[in-house]
């Protein structure tokens, strides 16, 4: 059965560019992204890797741990970062997984067998500290991933889970956010001292609370 939000991600044992891992234990308490590609040496997934490595600062500040796979070995992921380094500026400063058997490819539902019966789509799964999974995107080969897009719902769930509000279209970092409907007005006064504006009884807009 497809993974669904809400599961625990499934844990698994493998090697990676940084030596064998068991993923839950890998994860500890951060928060993580695990990103599969359809292979090693191809031109967007070479784009993609030097972009995850250059945002490495965003992913320390907010204390996620990004991880690849790819069904190539090691020694073909090791190769590869040089030529990551050569024309993105970075190479790979995260582990990427080497799945020749597919064993987590399959684990992950990664193969989608009407696209590509042979190599991996390109999914994104994020996962918090309790090892659940809170977004899952499916991306076809030919299209790079938007990872500034994933950032910014990273920033909504580490939010959300910390107040009780919700995030409005395209927000981003600092802009308002909506009172969540289960929240009184009563409560809400409590809650969210600099007030609100509402549009309607149920769209209540607040300062992004700190
Ligand atoms: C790529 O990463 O460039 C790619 C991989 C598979 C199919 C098409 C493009």
């Amino acid at each position: 059965m497809s993974l669904r939000l809400g599961d625990t991600a499934p844990d698994f044992t493998a090697e990676t560019t940084e030596g064998r891992i068991s993923f839950h234990a890998w994860i500890g308490d951060a928060w993580a992204i695990l990103f599969s590609h359809p292979r090693d040496f191809t031109p967007v997934c070479t784009t993609e890797l030097g972009y995850v490595a250059r945002l490495k600062p965003e992913f320390d500040r907010r204390k996620v741990r990004p991880i690849g796979l790819s069904i190539d070995p090691v020694d073909s992921h090791k190769g590869w970062a040089a030529d990551i380094k050569a024309t993105q500026g970075q190479a790979p400063n995260f582990p990427i997984i080497a799945d020749p058997e597919r064993t987590v490819a399959n684990l992950y539902g990664m193969i989608h067998p009407a696209h590509d019966e042979v190599y991996t789509v390109r999914t994104v799964f994020v996962i918090d500290p309790k090892k659940k999974i809170r977004l899952l995107i499916t991306y076809p080969q030919t299209t790079g991933r938007n990872f500034d897009e994933i950032l910014r719902v990273i920033d909504s769930l580490q939010l959300t889970d910390a107040h009780r509000v919700a995030t409005p279209v395209n927000w981003k970092q600092g802009e308002d956010v909506i009172i969540v409907p289960a929240v009184s007005d009563e409560e809400a006064k409590a809650k969210f001292p600099k007030g609100w504006r509402a549009l309607t009884p149920y769209l209540r807009l607040t300062p992004q609370p700190r």
